[in-house]
């Protein structure tokens, strides 16, 4: 009895390398470099078993083809974009939000400044670990309820980690950095799975769609955006379209945070920025400045 043995494809070469990441730029702005040739053929070999495309070039084709929306394209980003994160991740980050931001907008509303309202982004939030951060700071600073209307938007481009983000579930390895007074108050935790569930009061607040950092937001604007751990996968010219976005929804005198790597520093020199981390926009648009 004889049987074929189908050996697995070779790695990419050159022209096919260079082709997979043009269209994986081209559709969300990330660049992978020539020397993760191995990297991105291990990842790719996985979609050739699991959907039984001949090779490479087929599956090229199949990708290129289809919307970024489809099954297959999100399988695709999934292996090809890094989605680690976990809650509280930055502590420094979590003192501004909760001791400086959270509780000036607490005084202006109480000095009458300010409706109760307040609307916060964080793009590219990968499982959702980054928004419900912000809501448990919210929800123990502000003690939402009555008058206040608050919003969280959580968007990320992979749909998977979007869904997952809408379930709200979190390991002990995400759930590490929070705070024991938090976990109890704002999770549920399952004993059987070790596995921790956003109660209400934090789901409330949240909502998680899909994004391409790429395209237009249609919410704003935002007293707070929080952009982390994205834009260092990104070029010059794809930091410099997400920036524009992001002037256009920040609200005046609205903050940016931004992680310690992202690159954007020469991109934003005009904001008022300290730690590396935190910007603020300018509170008033000078005459004559376009938008
Ligand atoms: C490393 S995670 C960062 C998660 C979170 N912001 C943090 O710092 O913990 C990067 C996320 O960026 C998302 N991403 C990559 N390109 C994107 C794009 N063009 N638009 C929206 N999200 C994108 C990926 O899907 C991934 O979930």
């Amino acid at each position: 009895m004889s049987s074929t043995i189908v050996s697995p494809p070779a790695d990419l070469t050159p022209q096919q390398m260079q082709r997979f990441s043009k269209l994986v730029y081209e559709k969300i702005g990330v660049t992978i470099s020539p020397q993760k040739v191995t990297l991105l053929s291990n990842r790719l070999r996985r979609r050739l078993r699991s959907t039984g495309v001949a090779n490479y070039d087929a599956y090229y084709d199949l990708l290129s083809s289809t919307s970024t929306d489809t099954a297959e394209w999100e399988a695709f980003l999934q292996e090809v974009t890094t989605h680690e994160t976990y809650l509280f991740r930055d502590q420094a980050h979590w003192d501004w939000v909760r001791n400086v931001f959270l509780s000036d907008i607490q005084a202006q509303v109480r000095e009458g400044k300010r409706r109760p309202t307040l609307r916060i982004w964080s793009a590219a939030c990968s499982t959702g670990d980054e928004a419900t951060s912000l809501a448990c700071c919210v929800a123990d600073r502000l003690q939402p309820g009555g008058d206040w209307k608050i919003e969280i938007l959580g968007t990320d481009v992979g749909s998977g980690a979007v869904a997952a983000a809408n379930r709200g579930v979190f390991g002990e390895r995400a759930m590490r950095l929070v705070p024991e007074s938090m976990r109890r108050r704002f999770f549920e935790y399952d004993a059987e799975t070790r596995e921790w569930t956003s109660r209400d009061v934090l789901r409330r607040m949240m909502k998680f769609r899909t994004h391409n950092l790429l395209k237009p937001l249609r919410e704003a604007p935002f007293d707070l955006v929080l952009l982390k751990n994205v834009l260092i996968y990104f070029d010059t010219a794809s930091k410099k379209q997400v920036v524009q976005e992001l002037r256009r929804v920040v609200s005046p005198g609205g903050y940016l945070i931004t992680g310690a790597a992202e690159g954007v520093a020469d991109l934003i020199r005009d904001l008022n920025s300290t730690h590396g981390w935190l910007h603020r926009f300018p509170t008033a648009q000078k005459p004559g400045v376009a938008t």
